[in-house]
C-alpha cells in the first residue's frame, strides 16, 4: 500500500475526547476521506486509533507525531494501520523498519531527504512544508532526486494545497484544517465531512 496514493488529504486530527474518535472518522470517510491521522498529542491518542480501528473498519487510522520507539510500540498495539513522523532519528528509522507498517518519515533538508532515500525510503513527510520552503523547495528538489515523493504538512490549507498536489514528487498533501477544534468539540461532524469532501474533491 502507497500511503501517498489513499487520499488527496491525509487529515491530520487531535482528539482530546476519545468519545469523538468515531464519529470523527466516520464523517471524514463519508466526506470521502478514508485516511485519517491521530497525532500522538494528547493521552488518548492511542485509544483514539484502538476504536477507530475496532469500530470504523473501512477507515485506514494511523499514528502521527511518532517521535521515539515507545511510541512506535504503543501505536503498534493500538492498532495503527501507519506511521508518520515530524522528523527522523536513527533509532526512530530503526523502530518503523520494524513494526512492519507502513510510515511516512518526517524530512526537512535536502540531506534529510537522501539519508532517508539510502534507506530505501522514498516515500517521505516533507515537514513543516510551509515554513521549510513550500512549494518552490519542493520543485527544486524534483530535480536531484526525482525518485522520492512527498507528503507535505504544515501551514497547508485548501488555499495552497492544489498549488503542492499539481508538483511531480507530491503524492498527497497532510493538514489539520479538515478538523478544526472548535468543530471537534462542538460535535459539528456535519462541517468536519463538508471540509472533507471538498478536500477529496481537490485532485
Ligand atoms: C502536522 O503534525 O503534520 C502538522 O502539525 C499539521 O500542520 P497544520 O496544522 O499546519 O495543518
Amino acid at each position: 500500500m502507497s500511503l501517498l496514493d489513499l487520499a488527496p488529504v491525509i487529515p491530520v486530527v487531535v482528539i482530546d475526547d476519545v468519545a469523538r474518535a468515531v464519529p470523527l472518522a466516520r464523517a471524514l470517510l463519508a466526506g470521502g476521506l478514508p485516511v485519517i491521522e491521530v497525532t500522538l498529542r494528547t493521552p488518548c491518542a492511542t485509544a483514539a486509533i484502538e476504536r477507530i480501528a475496532a469500530e470504523v473498519p473501512d477507515a485506514i487510522v494511523g499514528a502521527g507525531t511518532v517521535r521515539t520507539p515507545d511510541d512506535v510500540a504503543a501505536c503498534v498495539r493500538a492498532g495503527a494501520r501507519f506511521l508518520v513522523s515530524p522528523g527522523t532519528t536513527p533509532d526512530l528509522v530503526e523502530a518503523m523498519l520494524d513494526s512492519g507498517l507502513p510510515f511516512l518519515p518526517g524530512a526537512a533538508t535536502v540531506s534529510e531527504v537522501m539519508a532517508l532515500a539510502e534507506r530505501g525510503l522514498h516515500e517521505q513527510k516533507f515537514f513543516p512544508a510551509e515554513a521549510a520552503g513550500g512549494v518552490p523547495y519542493l520543485k527544486a528538489l524534483a530535480g536531484p532526486i526525482p525518485d522520492v515523493r512527498f507528503c507535505p504538512t504544515g501551514g497547508i490549507g485548501p488555499r495552497n494545497a492544489p498549488q503542492y498536489l499539481a508538483l511531480p514528487n507530491v503524492g498527497c498533501v497532510g493538514g489539520s484544517w479538515l478538523t478544526p477544534a472548535d468543530a471537534i468539540a462542538a460535535g459539528d461532524y456535519g462541517r468536519i465531512e463538508k471540509l472533507a469532501r471538498e478536500a477529496a474533491a481537490l485532485r
